[in-house]
């Protein structure tokens, strides 16, 4: 496809089962960071289609821990929103789809992706892509007791020598699945190596008409738009990247448009971004927000303009007036630091994955 049409499909909406997306730019699920504060502080940047939660754990979800009902607290601003769910056990799975229909949720990803120990040892996770029929099997059943459009998140597949994930991918458009996230990578890869594109174009090739959303390594508009043009992909999933730019969805947005020149929010609109963040995490996790808040540090030093001192102090302080005071102090300071490597890309997980 020629440049100019790759953008106006960018510009266009999409349908993922019976949800209109005004955009093909999502969030990927980022279990630790992508809850209800940062998905809303997002969304009103612009230029979002689709946000998913953290993925929770499905029987904890039915049987309503504490710490499920926090993953999945939304509001009416927190839309359009999927649920990620896992697990080995496909009752568990059934019963959290239920669970999630009977409260008004309107979107269920189950999790065929994660290569953590725990979540692979009991059959979750990247395991089921090691058992099509098995996989096809759950997700039929979970179809089966939903009318809300269910979408499955995996890899390239299990390792190298089983790259399964085009074969699943239309096994799962055959169950009637109503889209599925590729992370180009595979399960023994854990975030080594780069995203394979020519695996994410096999899968996009495998399905007759269900939408594929091409994830992995997008951190800028210019790599979203090659992502769409290398794989033919219906849409892209963005993580990393958009902890590094909240701006991202929209900057993708202005070059679908068209639009040239320096579109950098001003220092003002990042320190509101900053503000806003750690707000609307107060208001869900009152006095635990200043713990949950550090982690965002080390992704946002660097776009933000965040001299390293204030980002080491934001990766530590403790209460709401040491917070206002470190971004005071940001906001004197913005834009001396040098650095543009964020602190974050030097520290993504690594080694065996089975250590994780
Ligand atoms: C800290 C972290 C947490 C993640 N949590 C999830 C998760 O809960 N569910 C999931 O499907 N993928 C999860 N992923 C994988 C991402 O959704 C995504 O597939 C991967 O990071 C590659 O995309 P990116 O380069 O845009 O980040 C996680 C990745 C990271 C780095």
């Amino acid at each position: 496809m020629e440049r100019s049409e790759i953008l106006e499909l960018c510009r266009a909406p999409l349908r993922i089962g019976n949800r209109d997306l005004s955009t093909r730019f999502f969030l990927a699920p980022l279990a630790g960071y992508t809850h209800l504060a940062f998905r809303t502080v997002l969304r009103r940047l612009g230029g979002m289609g689709l946000a998913t939660t953290d993925l929770v754990q499905a029987s904890m979800l039915w049987s309503e821990s504490r710490k499920s009902l926090e993953l999945v607290a939304t509001n009416s601003e927190d839309r359009p929103l999927s649920v990620q769910i896992f697990s080995g056990r496909t009752e568990d799975l059934v019963k959290a789809a239920r669970w999630l229909q009977d409260r008004g949720y309107e979107g269920i990803d189950i999790n065929m992706g994660c290569p953590m120990a725990k979540v692979n040892g009991a059959g979750g996770g990247a395991r089921l892509m090691c058992n099509t029929d098995g996989a096809v099997r759950m997700v039929e059943q979970v179809i089966s007791a939903v009318q809300l459009p269910v979408t499955v998140k995996m890899r390239l597949g299990w390792d190298s020598t089983a790259l399964t994930a085009p074969q699943l991918a239309a096994a799962m458009e055959n169950a009637g699945v109503a889209a599925v996230t590729i992370h180009g990578r595979t399960r023994a890869q854990g975030f080594q190596g780069s995203v394979n594109r020519d695996g994410i174009r096999q899968v996009v090739q495998a399905v007759k008409h269900m939408p594929v959303i091409a994830n992995g390594d997008v951190r800028t508009p210019e790599d979203a738009v090659s992502m769409m043009q290398e794989t033919g992909c219906a849409a892209v999933a963005i993580g990393r990247g958009a902890m590094l730019d909240p701006w991202i969805f929209r900057r993708i947005q202005r070059v679908a448009a068209g639009e040239t020149g320096d579109t950098d929010p001003t220092r003002d609109e990042q320190i509101s971004f900053l503000e806003q963040h750690f707000c609307l995490m107060t208001e869900q996790h009152q006095e635990r927000s200043c713990v949950l808040f550090r982690k965002f540090a080390a992704w946002y030093g660097a776009r933000l303009g965040i001299p390293e001192d204030l980002e080491d102090r934001l990766r530590r302080f403790e209460t709401a007036e040491e917070f206002g005071e470190i971004v005071g102090r940001v906001r004197e300071r913005h834009g001396e630091r040098s650095r543009t490597i964020p602190t974050a890309l030097m520290k993504v997980p690594n080694g065996p994955v089975e250590h994780w």
